[in-house]
């Protein structure tokens, strides 16, 4: 069984692909992490963010290369990895592993943008998640407070909107819910909540 979770920062769709995960015994591929790697390394090589030619060999080169999951999750690496993500040839540097990655036998949860729209198209099962947009900032300030960054809402706030608009307005891949995706809309629901729903979506979809 395959599980595309697409949906816009801090919507709670990683958390509840994770779990989703953890409840079907599948593998979980957070196909963010592989944006946020290519900038990282792009930015350790001291190469600039548009440097497309660089992030091309970065995405290519990523499983060389190791990665401190917490400085990948680092607010700046979010919008460094938007920025890279809009271009096509790093984004059709990366589309094979991550269709590697959901043809394993018994399938696989991956949560991103263009899950349900490009890289599996014929996944079994495709969960838009969403919240509104302060839910989201509320969110993202309070994770970041816990890995003791610095932060201020409002500026929290205006990075979710520059990041959302980057995603779905770049041409390729644009982040978008596919047309047979159910949308799960999580800004008044706790993770608990969240994730029943998205099992009673999965159970709708899939006859076990
Ligand atoms: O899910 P995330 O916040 O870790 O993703 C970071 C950025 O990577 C996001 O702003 C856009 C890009 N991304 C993408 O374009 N396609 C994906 N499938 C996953 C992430």
């Amino acid at each position: 069984m395959i599980i595309a979770i697409d949906g816009p920062a801090a919507s709670g769709k990683g958390t509840i692909a994770r779990r989703l995960a953890a409840h079907y015994r599948l593998a979980h591929l957070d196909t963010g992490l592989l944006y946020r790697a290519t900038a990282a390394s792009l930015l350790q090589a001291d190469k600039g963010l548009g440097d497309v030619a660089a992030a091309v060999a970065a995405a290519r080169g990523l499983g060389l290369v190791e990665f401190d999951e917490e400085q990948l999750r680092g607010a700046g690496m979010g919008e460094a990895a938007s920025v890279v993500a809009a271009m096509p040839e790093v984004r059709a540097a990366l589309i094979q592993a991550q269709r590697d990655f959901a043809s394993r036998p018994r399938g696989a949860v991956l949560d991103g943008r263009d899950i349900g729209t490009v890289i599996c198209p014929n996944a079994d099962v495709k969960i838009f998640v969403t919240a509104s947009p302060a839910a989201r900032a509320q969110r993202r300030a309070l994770e970041l407070m816990r890995r003791g960054e610095k932060i201020d809402y409002a500026s929290v706030l205006a990075d979710i909107a520059r990041r959302d608009a980057r995603d779905a307005e770049r041409a390729d891949a644009p982040m978008r819910a596919a047309g047979d995706a159910l949308t799960l809309d999580t800004t008044r629901l706790d993770i608990d909540a969240s994730l029943a729903r998205a099992i009673a979506i999965v159970e709708s979809r899939v006859i076990t």
